[in-house]
């Protein structure tokens, strides 16, 4: 055990300093397509960006365990991003590297990377509005449960532009009207569910996370198929289940009560159709 600690966090160690990217994700002409009160939407409902770098945006303490190490989310907020170009904040939530071309590590960069340039434009527009804080000091000093299956190649989130499951195109993901459609579910699903339920929405244990966490459900056919579209919406709404159990991880009862109707009425047309 000893050892593959050792070997796994120089393995980490050599990988997060390997400059990948060389090349910035064009935004700006898409700024003025961008809505603030979106982008906020997205930051504090769908995406959560404030669950792991606060509710100010100066950062948190994510992970604190023996086994996956400490984590502290770094400042979001304009004290440390004014220093970033919005092609920086882009191509990092498109591409999961930062402005030094190294690849970031536990961001959920795998559903931010599926995000349209509309909905990231409004995120950055979101972002340079809010108060500027000091925030804390950031940390990333992973531990072997994050670590070894990395290095093992059965947790790919962990630095998500290192092992592949990033689209390496230039292009964004085209705009899509928000409308109670599979299509724009699938889109939500894509963006702000699989880093929990997985990419297959089957659920399972969250890599990396201590094993004393729930295990995300199945929310496809076979998990949530039988349930109507109002036991959906009273479900996502109050963290409470069609069976009257409630279920932990689901963000604040603000967070909770937030999502649009239409948002869910689009997640459960797409994931009751999911095989
Ligand atoms: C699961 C927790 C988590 C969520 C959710 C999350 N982040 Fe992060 N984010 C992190 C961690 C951890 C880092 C530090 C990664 C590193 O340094 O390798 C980070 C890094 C960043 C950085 C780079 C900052 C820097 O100084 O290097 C930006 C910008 C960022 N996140 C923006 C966002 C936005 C915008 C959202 C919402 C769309 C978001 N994050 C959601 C955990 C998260
Ligand atoms: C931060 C991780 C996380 C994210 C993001 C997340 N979930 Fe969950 N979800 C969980 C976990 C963990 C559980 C099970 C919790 C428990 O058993 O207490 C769960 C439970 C559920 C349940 C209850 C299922 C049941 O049978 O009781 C539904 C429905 C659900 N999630 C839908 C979604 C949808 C839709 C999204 C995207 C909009 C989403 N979740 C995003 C972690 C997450």
């Amino acid at each position: 055990m000893g050892t593959s600690v050792i070997v796994s966090d120089k393995y980490f160690l050599h990988k997060r300093s390997q400059k990948i990217f060389d090349f910035k994700i064009g935004i700006e002409r898409y700024l003025a397509e961008g809505s603030l009160l979106h982008g906020q939407h997205i930051a504090s409902v769908r995406n959560r960006c404030v669950e792991c770098h606060g509710q100010d945006l100066g950062g948190r303490r994510i992970i604190d365990h023996l086994g996956s190490g400490v984590i502290v989310s770094p400042n979001i907020s304009p004290r440390k991003l004014d220093r970033w170009s919005n092609d920086d904040i882009a191509t990092l939530l498109r591409m999961g590297v930062k402005p030094d071309g190294t690849a970031v590590v536990m961001m959920p960069v795998y559903e931010t990377q599926h995000l349209s340039a509309q909905d990231i434009a409004s995120l950055i527009i979101w972002l340079r509005s809010v108060p500027p804080v000091t925030g804390i000091e950031p940390k990333i000093s992973p531990g072997p449960f994050l670590t070894i299956p990395f290095a093992l190649g059965v947790f790919p989130a962990f630095m998500p532009a290192e092992s592949g499951i990033i689209r390496k195109k230039k292009v964004y993901q085209p705009y899509l009207e928000p409308q109670i459609s599979p299509t724009y579910g699938s889109y939500l699903a894509r963006t702000s569910c699989v880093a929990c339920h997985g990419l297959t929405l089957k659920g399972g244990w969250i890599p990396g996370l201590p094993r004393n966490w729930p295990k995300a459900k199945d929310i496809t056919k076979t998990g949530i198929g039988s349930w109507s579209e109002e036991e959906f919406v009273a479900t996502m709404k109050s963290g409470i289940n069609p069976a009257g159990i409630p279920f932990k991880v689901h963000g604040t009862p603000e967070i909770k009560k937030n999502f649009y109707d239409l948002e869910l009425r689009a997640l459960y047309l797409y994931l009751s159709g999911v095989p």
